[in-house]
């Protein structure tokens, strides 16, 4: 008998994840050093120091440094703030501790992040799915039709990968229509290279706010993320998170990154990444047939190219990654690129256009 034989079955057909470290592996890129421009990564990393002298000891599930820190980076109460491992662990949490397994779905409007579904997936949880309108926005008549039937509304603002914003109004009558039925889980990863933020929903007791360190703070390979809730729904979450999350050098590293001075490092960096993002937009969509995707409220631009797999292939060849968003509806043809520093995002520019033009020769 297999041991494939006692696998829980609705494990049994799940397929993970296809992140953009699964898809291209850092540790298998010899040779020219690779420019990494497929998981919305900031470009640059900055220096921490650690006192390993208690690395002895366990850490505190929820360590009072990182959350008064970010408590104090959103004006938030202590009580209303939960840190784990990236703001995937903060869907996870979500999805463990408010939907009964086998029974309850969530709602998610694609395109949008992958990871809302398969975490859902993975705990046996339905996906009911309300696609993104026009110019990418709720179709809050059909999510609000829904909402007898899920217990948890995903939002994603700014949304990855079409990089747009919800329309406030729109977020308030989902809001308003989901009280006293489903969580609605606004996803702001990105919400630091926006111009506006959700927290003012968090008046709201079904309203939730994910963040993480993994974008403009330049900590993708920290892992923390945040939760940011009424406490009764962080109480919750904390029946279920595990007994230490966090390790100790994840705890101390995030501490110093939310300081005064971690907090202006991280605006001077974003303010540096969306000045050279306006640079690539402007030279994109001068180059071969390249149309523009949705808005830029992140740090990637999204667009489209009848000429996806070539192009793709030409970047992969010269270690260039970028990511094939192709797969997911409305999205035809999409790549998303994220940006990067000035010198990565000349090479990127530059190889784009070396692909055009040959391609123009080859059809003359
Ligand atoms: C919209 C969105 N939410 C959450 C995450 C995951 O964040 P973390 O690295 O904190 O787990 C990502 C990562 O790409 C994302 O794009």
């Amino acid at each position: 008998m297999s041991i494939l034989s006692i696998v829980a079955k609705h494990v049994v057909n799940l397929v993970p994840y296809a992140s953009a470290r699964r898809l291209f592996k850092a540790s298998e890129q010899g040779g020219a050093k690779p420019v990494w421009l497929n998981a919305n990564e900031a470009p640059t990393g900055n220096q921490y120091s650690l006192d390993t002298s208690l690395y002895n000891r366990y850490p505190d599930c929820q360590p009072d440094a990182v959350i008064t820190s970010y408590a104090h980076y959103t004006g938030l109460a202590k009580e209303q703030v939960l840190v784990s491992r990236g703001a995937d662990e903060g869907i996870e949490l979500l999805i463990r501790a408010f939907c009964n397994a086998g029974k309850d779905s969530i709602l998610i409007c694609p395109p949008t992040y992958g990871m809302y579904a398969i975490s859902a997936r993975t705990f046996d949880i339905g996906v009911e799915e309300v696609p993104l309108g026009n110019d990418f926005q709720l179709d809050v008549p059909n999510i609000v039709a829904k909402l007898d039937r899920v217990k948890m509304v995903f939002i994603c603002a700014p949304n990855n990968p079409t990089g747009t914003l919800p329309e406030p109004t729109d977020v308030e009558t989902v809001i308003n229509a989901a009280q006293g039925k489903a969580l609605v889980v606004i996803d702001e990863a990105y919400v630091e290279f926006a111009q506006d933020n959700a927290l003012g929903w968090l008046v709201h007791e079904h309203v939730v706010v994910l963040r993480t360190l993994s974008k403009a703070f330049g900590l993708a390979g920290l892992r923390c993320g945040f939760t940011l809730a009424h406490p009764l729904v962080i109480e919750t979450l904390l029946k279920v998170i595990a007994p230490y999350p966090l390790s100790a050098p994840v705890a101390d590293i995030a501490a110093q990154a939310l300081s005064s001075s971690g907090v202006d490092t991280m605006q001077k960096q974003v303010a540096q990444i969306l000045a050279n993002q306006q640079v690539i937009l402007h030279s994109l969509s001068n180059l071969g047939d390249i149309e523009l995707v949705g808005a830029q409220h992140g740090n990637f631009i999204l667009f489209r190219t009848s000429y996806k797999d070539a192009l793709m292939a030409h970047l992969v060849e010269h270690k260039v990654f970028i990511r094939d968003q192709s797969k997911q509806p409305q999205l035809e043809n999409c790549l998303r690129i994220s940006t990067g520093t000035q010198e990565e995002n000349a090479k990127l520019l530059s190889l784009i256009e070396q692909f055009y033009t040959t391609q123009e020769a080859t059809r003359a």
